[in-house]
């Protein structure tokens, strides 16, 4: 018998709730027209509002009520702060932001996936023609690194205030990155959208990130770990960027990079930056991973914040949510083979709309339809 698989839907704060009733929407469309052994499920925590009530994001079994979950949607989080009330209880990141990086943590989702492929239609910000042919995938470590939360304030609000901030990397936490990316890559190769630019290149690249110049212990770990896991993939070129110039290299010719793998900060930089190659936060997907364990369920959630200043009004762009909501029914396929059906006919549907030049919040120099007319037009076509 085909297991049922439930998902977890969190809104969130913000443009969250707005973008998540589109792809609550079109997966109530989608589990119809594809008959998907699937339910849902939305949560009002993590939020802004939760807390208000309960002094909390989410209560305190929260990530072991989410553990029960096959996949987890995540709208967006962050407080919008007073924007006009100056009377609003304002929430801080390390409040308002934790339970994202709690649930990366608890779960153990290691592993950042972050594509970026230019569509047709999709803003495009560079000059060069060939930046339409940018197609690569970001792939973030999601555990520790710089985002380990380690140090603390001495002498806190006095002149000789100490901060320290440790950084923590770990062989075997960089050992299963670098390894994962280039499985990606090999797999990328078999499913590649676009021609490879170069002669005598490989099917696939991986380029490493990393600032071993200034930064040579974490970096040399990263360096070493890449170069001797290298070996194991001769049909995988490799490549090696420091953070800085692989930020020029992002903007100067962007088509030339595959897989890249960084640290979680400089993937969380990096993957600001490719979004906006691949037409703006409105369309970025992202995937938090553990892939050496299905068991544990994955949380997808579009690169985009909270985005406080357009919140309530109906122009956030909701599809960067639905190609996360795609990413997700992708990650659930092996399941059965109508997740893959529908995860490819929402991707379909969303990248076609794309191309005809609509766009909800102006940014293309379209007409803005809004929030609700796009998930409005897209469900005419999920389920016609
Ligand atoms: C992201 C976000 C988060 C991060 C913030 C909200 C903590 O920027 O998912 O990219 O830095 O990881
Ligand atoms: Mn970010």
């Amino acid at each position: 018998m085909t297991k049922r698989l439930n998902i977890a839907l969190l809104p969130g704060d913000g443009i969250g709730p707005e973008v998540m009733a589109v792809a609550e929407q079109a997966l109530t469309l989608l589990i119809d027209r594809f008959q998907l052994p699937l339910s849902c499920h939305s949560f009002p925590w993590p939020s802004h509002a939760w807390h208000q009530q309960h002094g909390q994001m989410m209560p305190d079994d929260g990530v072991d009520q989410l553990r029960a979950f096959d996949a987890i949607l995540l709208g967006a989080l962050g407080d919008p702060g007073p924007l006009d009330d100056p009377d609003r209880f304002v929430l801080p990141d390390s409040i308002s932001l934790s339970p994202l990086l709690a649930l990366r943590k608890q779960l153990d989702l290691w592993a950042c996936e972050r594509p970026a492929r230019w569509q047709p239609g999709a803003p495009q910000y560079l000059s060069d023609p060939r930046a339409n042919d940018v197609d690569m995938l970001v792939i973030r470590e999601n555990s520790e690194g710089e985002y380990s939360n380690q140090g603390g304030r001495l002498r806190a609000g006095t002149p000789h205030e100490v901060a320290t901030q440790v950084e923590v990397f770990t062989a075997s936490a960089t050992e299963r990155l670098i390894r994962h990316a280039f499985e990606r890559a090999r797999q990328r190769a078999t499913q590649r959208h676009r021609p490879r630019q170069f002669k005598n290149e490989k099917a696939s690249q991986v380029c490493l990130i990393t600032k071993r110049n200034a930064q040579p212990f974490w970096g040399d770990l990263y360096t070493e770990t890449f170069l001797r896991l290298a070996q194991e993939y001769p049909d995988v070129d490799t490549h090696h960027e420091l953070v800085d110039a692989a930020c020029m290299k992002f903007v100067q010719c962007p088509w030339r990079f595959d897989v890249v793998v960084a640290s979680n900060l400089h993937g969380d930089i990096l993957t600001d930056l490719a979004a906006v190659l691949c037409g703006g936060p409105g369309l970025a997907p992202s995937a938090n991973l553990n892939p050496a364990d299905n068991n544990i369920p994955a949380l997808f959630e579009p690169v985009h914040g909270s985005a406080p200043d357009i919140a309530g009004q109906n122009l956030a762009d909701p599809r960067a949510t639905l190609l996360s909501l795609a990413m997700t029914l992708e990650w659930l396929a092996p399941h059965h083979p109508a997740l893959g059906n529908a995860a490819q006919h929402l991707h379909d549907t969303v990248t076609a709309d794309l191309a005809k030049g609509n766009d909800p919040t102006l940014t293309n120099g379209a007409q803005a339809t809004g929030t609700r007319e796009t998930g409005q037009r897209l469900y005419a076509l999920l389920a016609p």
